[in-house]
């Protein structure tokens, strides 16, 4: 199993170079992955930077190149590269912008391909599928790229996209990792863990950002980290809004709208429920759900203690609820 992993990282890696050079110097790469790029503001040296690459508008244009060079149909077919349809073959990635998707040693693991014109009937990303080398549960887009300034800034930006993590590197800021979409999942913070116990949160400022971030709180506060949100105007994202902005003015509105978690629950619930009793009860109570998963004794009480000046009620009403909510799980 072992060489079969290495013969997929091999395939993945002449793919990433393949489609490098596609983008760079064919006519079809320049005029229309290089452009669409450039389009959206990146630099070169950022195209460089995330090995950003470009697939011909073919239907097996890549195969055909990687069977020519000597690479095993089985290998194309195990990362996904090639699709096999009876004694058809077919390229996944067809006239989409690539982004290569590397693992936290800077290997290869897998591809996201955008679309290069907003389409309501394809989707916008077809993503690798999941394969001996790839699980898209335990990867972080960005990390190879982030993992010494994490360290060293001792805070990680978690953000949902692939344009998001680029536009803020280009910003100036790099420290910053994507979950591609899906719903951050324990391993994916697991990490994160291993570089810093601080995560900020800056999803999509849409309905759907704000329930993602909702979901990501609790999961990271169980693994007893610290987890800061900050939301962006409506229909913005980061990458939208980081293009906007100066690295200066970038750096001050994070500073200044990076609430605590309690603080951010209770600005969104209290939103909804402006003064019914019923909804701030329940908004006290899904606070208090989040504290429960704390696993440090003293910073639940800290965590309490806030909860209770925020929302205006007495920290031994709020011991107790936690005490049942316990009770409840155990
Ligand atoms: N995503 C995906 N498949 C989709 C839509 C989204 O895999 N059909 C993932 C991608 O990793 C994407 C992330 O979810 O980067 C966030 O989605 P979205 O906000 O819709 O895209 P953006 O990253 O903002 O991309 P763009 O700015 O190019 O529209
Ligand atoms: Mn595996
Ligand atoms: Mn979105
Ligand atoms: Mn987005
Ligand atoms: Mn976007």
């Amino acid at each position: 199993a072992a060489d079969t992993r290495e013969s997929l990282y091999l395939v993945s890696e002449f793919a990433n170079t393949y489609f490098q050079k596609i983008m760079h110097k064919t006519d079809q790469g320049k005029s229309i992955g290089l452009s669409y790029f450039k389009e959206r503001g990146f630099t070169d040296e950022t195209i460089k930077k995330f090995d950003l690459g470009y697939a011909l508008n073919e239907w097996q244009a890549f195969t055909d190149e990687a069977l020519k060079k000597g690479y095993q149909l089985e290998f194309l077919e195990k990362t996904g590269l090639t699709i096999v349809k009876e004694d058809k073959r077919f390229d996944r990635f067809k006239g989409r912008v690539l982004f290569p998707i590397k693992s936290m040693s800077g290997r290869v693991l897998g591809f996201g391909g955008r679309i290069l014109i907003n389409d309501k009937k394809a989707a916008k990303y077809v993503n690798s599928p999941e394969s001996d080398i790839y699980h898209k549960s335990k990867v972080l887009y960005g990390i190879y790229h982030a993992k010494q300034s994490i360290a060293k800034e001792d805070n990680c930006f978690l953000v949902e996209g692939y344009t998001d993590v680029i536009q803020f590197h280009q910003t100036g800021i790099t420290n910053v990792v994507a979950s591609s979409g899906t719903a951050l999942t324990p391993d994916q913070i697991r990490l994160i863990n291993r570089l810093t116990k601080n995560i900020t949160v800056l999803f999509d400022g849409d309905a759907a950002g704000m329930r993602a971030s909702l979901r990501g709180i609790d999961l990271i506060l169980e693994q007893g980290m610290n987890v800061k949100i900050c939301s962006f105007p409506g229909g913005e994202d980061p990458d939208s809004f980081a293009k906007k902005n100066t690295l200066e003015e970038l750096t001050l509105y994070l500073e200044e709208n990076s609430k605590d978690f309690i603080q951010y629950k209770a600005s969104i619930l209290f939103e909804e429920s402006k003064n019914d009793p019923i909804k701030k009860a329940d908004t006290i109570r899904e606070i208090i759900n989040s504290i429960s998963k704390i696993p440090d004794t003293i910073k639940r009480e800290i965590y309490i203690q806030e909860c209770s000046k925020i929302m205006d009620i007495s920290e031994a009403v709020l011991f107790t609820t936690l005490a049942q909510i316990n009770k409840k799980e155990s």
